[in-house]
């Protein structure tokens, strides 16, 4: 069995220039994993915590603290790294530790395994169960064939939490090369949609600065209409048909507009309020002029009433939970019940560590729910992202389409599409290979 011999963290900055942890953990002396966690600016009320009282130093304390318990324990069993983790903060929600350093621990220690195991991070996580098991019973095809690329879904232009007075009340208009039969292709139509944007936002106000959100989508002054607008035209004139080649979709963001004491959606910059029924109807237009293939947070985050009318009027739009589900597999079983979602955001620090996030994605398969594995928008410069939405079988992966942490995620999808040759891998091991072509939307 492999061991880890070594473990140290330290504090470093996200893209948001926020402190965090990084974790290194070394397998045999030899293969070290390293992680960065994340943060998000629109955070569900009901996410795990990043840090405890005390922050980044508080956390380091405790894994210096804890670093015993650690050594010697196999970082190639996400659910026995688990159980070192709870014998550190047996609390839910790791109030102790902080979810940031439940994810960089659990994710480290599964990189180091999987370089020491010599095969890719998607195969470690892959054969993890319950997971493993979840994914085969709910796959059509055979065991050995279950890894596809998921959609790169990202964002063209921001708002809400990510953007400035001015923007778009709504947080993210994205795109997805819907048409795209290879992950090369895709990622490049995304890239070009982008950049023509810029054209059309440029053309209709010569005074946009080219600024752009936490996420890198462009933050121009224009309300939620004529984003959604000037995102379709840039489509159109790459001779794009929406819903065909590339679709669009919104992350509404919702909760960051309701205001629970008098419940209502506030739309303060363009201007209007919505109450509940009207948001439904708010969202439903949008999505049917725009054709959106994908709808996320269309209602706030405690509305699985109103999430399951959307739900049930657009039954081939992903209609995704991600404040509503936060990575929580309990939550998830309750809004699969109740018909609220048909797809759910998978965000590793929502929950806090890797063994949460998994069964997660097995709750989302066991229920015929779609996994969309995403970024934080503050994030860091790393990839092991890529390899969640392989491993848990994501129809989109949601990590942007331009600046450094966003695009190391897209580089690292083409460094696996390599891996596709022979046999998958090139290891002689026809098990669990990816194979040709994109998830099935
Ligand atoms: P966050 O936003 O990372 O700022 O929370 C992303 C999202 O809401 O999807
Ligand atoms: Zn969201």
């Amino acid at each position: 069995m492999p061991a880890i011999t070594a473990v140290r963290g330290r504090l470093v900055y996200n893209s948001r220039g926020s402190p965090t942890i990084e974790v290194d953990i070394t397998t045999d002396g030899r293969h070290t994993g390293r992680a960065v966690a994340p943060s998000g600016a629109s955070v569900g009320i009901h996410e795990t915590a990043s840090f405890p009282d005390g922050g980044v130093a508080a956390s380091l304390q405790i894994l210096n603290d804890n670093a015993g318990r650690i050594y010697g324990a196999d970082p190639g069993d996400v659910g026995a790294m688990h159980g070192v983790i709870r014998e550190i903060d047996p609390e839910p929600g790791y109030p102790k530790m902080g979810g940031s350093l439940a994810f960089a621990l659990s994710i480290a220690a599964a990189e180091s395994a999987a370089k020491s195991a010599g095969k890719p991070l998607y195969r470690l996580l892959g054969e993890q169960e319950p997971l493993a098991s979840a994914l085969s019973s709910a796959s059509a095809s055979p065991a050995s064939k279950r890894y596809r690329f998921p959609f790169p879904l990202g964002n063209i232009l921001g708002g809400g939490a990510h953007a400035g007075p001015g923007t778009p009340d709504i947080q993210e208009i994205l795109i997805c090369a819907t048409g795209s039969d290879t992950v090369q292709d895709a990622i490049r139509t995304n890239l070009e949609v982008h950049s023509e944007l810029r054209r059309v936002l440029q053309e209709s106000d010569p005074g946009f600065s080219g600024g752009k959100g936490d996420e890198g989508g462009w933050a121009p002054k224009l309300d939620n209409e004529k984003a959604l607008q000037a995102a379709a035209r840039a489509c159109e004139n790459l001779g794009f048909t929406l819903g065909r080649e590339v679709s669009l979709g919104v992350d509404f963001a919702s909760s960051t507009q309701w205001d629970a004491s008098r419940s209502r959606y506030v739309y303060d910059r363009a201007g209007f309020e919505n109450d509940p029924g009207e948001q439904i109807e708010f969202a439903s237009d949008l999505i049917s002029r725009f054709k959106l293939i994908y709808a996320e947070d269309a209602v706030h985050e405690e509305a699985f009433e109103d999430m399951a009318q959307i739900r049930a009027r657009f039954p081939d739009v992903l209609v995704t939970g991600d404040d509503l589900t936060v990575t929580n597999a309990a939550i998830l079983e309750k809004a699969a019940r109740g018909g609220s979602c048909n797809a759910a955001i998978l965000k590793v620090n929502q929950a806090g560590g890797l063994h949460d996030a998994l069964e997660f994605a097995a709750a989302g398969a066991r229920n015929g729910i779609s996994l969309v594995t995403s970024h934080r928008s503050g994030e860091s410069t790393e990839s092991h992202i890529s390899h969640i939405g392989i491993a848990t079988g994501s129809k989109m992966l949601k990590v942007g389409v331009v600046g450094g942490e966003r695009v190391a995620k897209l580089n690292e999808l083409l460094r696996i599409a390599e891996l596709r040759g022979g046999d998958g891998d090139g290891d002689g091991d026809t098990e669990h290979d990816l194979i040709q072509g994109m998830a099935e939307l």
